[in-house]
């Protein structure tokens, strides 16, 4: 774990230094995006989470200039859908999204999920034509499994920083962390505290006592710890500062190795169950 001029600690991917604590934006939209976006920043939040598909870009955007801090301080992402990435709608869809930011580059732009009906390499060329082309500085997948993992690093032209996957303390996704680990690529987690699941979990609420800590903090600093960006969502400015502090004490080995119990095979929140490929959302 590093740590930026800001004192936020980063993580260090093929290039990239990506700020280990990020903002999750689903679902908030309009002035409550802006708000929740304007605060984090303010509360030293440097890495906010979008998406074409979020509906909520222009409000990140908003938020982020709100704020007052310096662009070049914050580290800002967002995914094309896999409609877009049909040959020549690529990168109109990435121009259409800085557009809507209302920036002339993002940090880090993803495919938000594989898109089965076009191949990889093509995706690949064109996402990182638009890095080329100035539009990213970085450029990732999301929900990429192990598989297609190694097929992207191996058929990207330029270096993939980071998997944006589900990721939290219920689920056991040790292959793909070791599979991105392997490629140098950045584990972002997705749904980290398991969309407000960790709150009602015993053991993390246990551990959490000893810290005084809550059970949300454990469950983000479980991740932090072993070196995994995460991107807590809240609507609630309150819960903003809860999820940030989480760089001020350290879990011991025998408390990691009980949390790394609650993994299950089966844990998944997000239902890629649909007529066998993944169920966008
Ligand atoms: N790449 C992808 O396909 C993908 C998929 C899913 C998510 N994501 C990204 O990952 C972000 C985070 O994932 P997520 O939104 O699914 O789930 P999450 O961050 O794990 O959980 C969000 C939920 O937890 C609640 N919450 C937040 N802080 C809390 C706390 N300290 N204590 C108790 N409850 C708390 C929030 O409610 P309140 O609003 O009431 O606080 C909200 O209902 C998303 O916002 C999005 O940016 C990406």
């Amino acid at each position: 774990m590093n740590t930026n001029k800001d004192s936020v600690p980063v993580v260090e991917a093929n290039g990239a230094r990506i700020p280990l604590l990020g903002l999750g934006t689903w679902q908030l939209r309009g002035r409550i995006c802006a708000r929740v976006v304007e605060q984090a920043l303010r509360l030293g939040y440097r890495h906010l989470d979008t998406a074409e598909i979020y509906d909520n870009e222009a409000a990140v955007g908003e938020g982020l200039r709100a704020s007052g801090v310096k662009r070049n301080d914050v580290f800002v992402v967002t995914k094309i859908w896999p409609s877009h990435f049909a040959p020549g709608e690529f990168e109109r869809a990435a121009r259409e999204c800085l557009v809507r930011l209302r920036l002339s580059e993002v940090d880090l732009l993803l495919l938000h999920w594989p898109n089965p009906q076009i191949p990889l390499a093509e995706t690949l060329g064109a996402i990182g034509k638009v890095k080329r082309e100035g539009l990213a500085r970085h450029i990732g997948v999301s929900n990429f499994t192990v598989a297609q993992i190694e097929e992207a690093a191996k058929a990207s032209g330029e270096p993939l920083v980071c998997n944006q996957f589900e990721c939290h303390p219920f689920l056991d996704q040790s292959k793909l962390i070791a599979a991105c680990r392997q490629r140098g690529i950045a584990v972002v987690a997705y749904s980290p505290i398991a969309r407000g699941n960790a709150r009602n979990d015993e053991v993390l609420a246990r551990i959490g006592a000893k810290h005084k800590k809550t059970a949300a903090q454990v469950c983000l600093r479980f991740l932090v710890q072993q070196n995994i960006v995460v991107i807590p969502r809240t609507s609630k400015v309150e819960r903003l500062a809860e999820n940030a502090a989480i760089f001020d004490f350290a879990l011991s080995a025998q408390e990691m190795a009980e949390i790394s119990g609650l993994a299950q095979r089966d844990g998944r929140i997000v239902d890629w169950a649909f007529s066998g490929q993944p169920k966008w959302d």
